[in-house]
């Protein structure tokens, strides 16, 4: 019997919750994969099966989850150093480079991913690509509210990017608004984009820009759930 895509996804997150063990400080990640994994984690502490965990969540939505299931919750200002953190992405490249960010949680994902010794990544084999950008679908970036519109125009043009278009995230009539009152600007390349580095580093360099979904050498584990099971990818 074939695995629908959500089965996948499961298997993914529940894998990577092994990584987690009692005593430990973790990160939850956003989006539909995520998900998953701190489900399980909650019912791992229900059963008793793992105790005395702190999570530091990367949206409001995931705070929400979380709190739902009685998963003791912290900030980074609280406890600024986590031993794991499990999240999904949108792309994975051979080099464990990805995407993030699709979901609109891009900016705490990446401060709390950062501040972790370990990041395993969790996706289902449908998010994995030969380069950056190669989905066709959108890469984010966060920006600053203030004349964004100036801002979006900037980075269509970065050379770096190579004739990406860009468009401000909507959410109905309105521009989407992100945890941190930002916008967002969902960037479509035409083909993977050549130096995910140099692009990155043009991105971050336009003032009124907050953060991008480029998660260059941050993953440390990607967790990949596919029609022939499950299997790991180490840095
Ligand atoms: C949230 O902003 C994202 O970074 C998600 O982690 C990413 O979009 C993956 O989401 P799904 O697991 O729902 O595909």
């Amino acid at each position: 019997t074939k695995l629908s895509q959500d089965e996948l996804k499961q298997q993914a997150a529940w894998k990577a919750v092994e990584y987690v063990q009692s005593g430990m400080v973790i990160g939850l990640g956003t989006g539909s994969t995520a998900a998953f994994a701190v489900d399980r984690i909650g019912q791992l502490l229900k059963e008793n099966t793992l105790r005395d965990i702190v999570a530091v969540p990367t949206s409001i939505r995931t705070y929400e989850q979380a709190k739902g299931l009685g998963i003791p919750l912290a900030t980074l200002d609280e406890q600024p150093e986590l031993d794991v953190a499990i999240d999904g992405a949108d792309e994975v490249d051979p080099a464990l480079n990805v995407v993030k960010g699709r979901g609109g949680a891009l900016l705490r994902e990446k401060m709390v991913e950062l501040a972790s010794k370990k990041f395993v990544c969790i996706v289902d084999e449908s998010k994995l690509v030969s380069g950056l950008g190669g989905s066709k679908d959108a890469m984010p970036v966060e920006i600053v509210q203030f004349c964004w519109k100036y801002n979006l125009e900037r980075l269509q043009k970065l050379p770096e990017l190579a004739g990406a278009s860009a468009k401000l995230r909507m959410a109905g009539d309105k521009p989407y608004v992100t945890d941190n009152s930002n916008y967002i600007v969902d960037l479509y390349f035409q083909e993977p984009i050549k130096d995910a580095y140099a692009a990155a580093k043009a991105i971050s360099a336009c003032t009124g820009v907050v953060d991008h979904g480029l998660f260059l050498d941050m993953v440390d584990v990607c967790i990949i759930a596919g029609a022939d099971g499950v299997r790991l990818q180490d840095k």
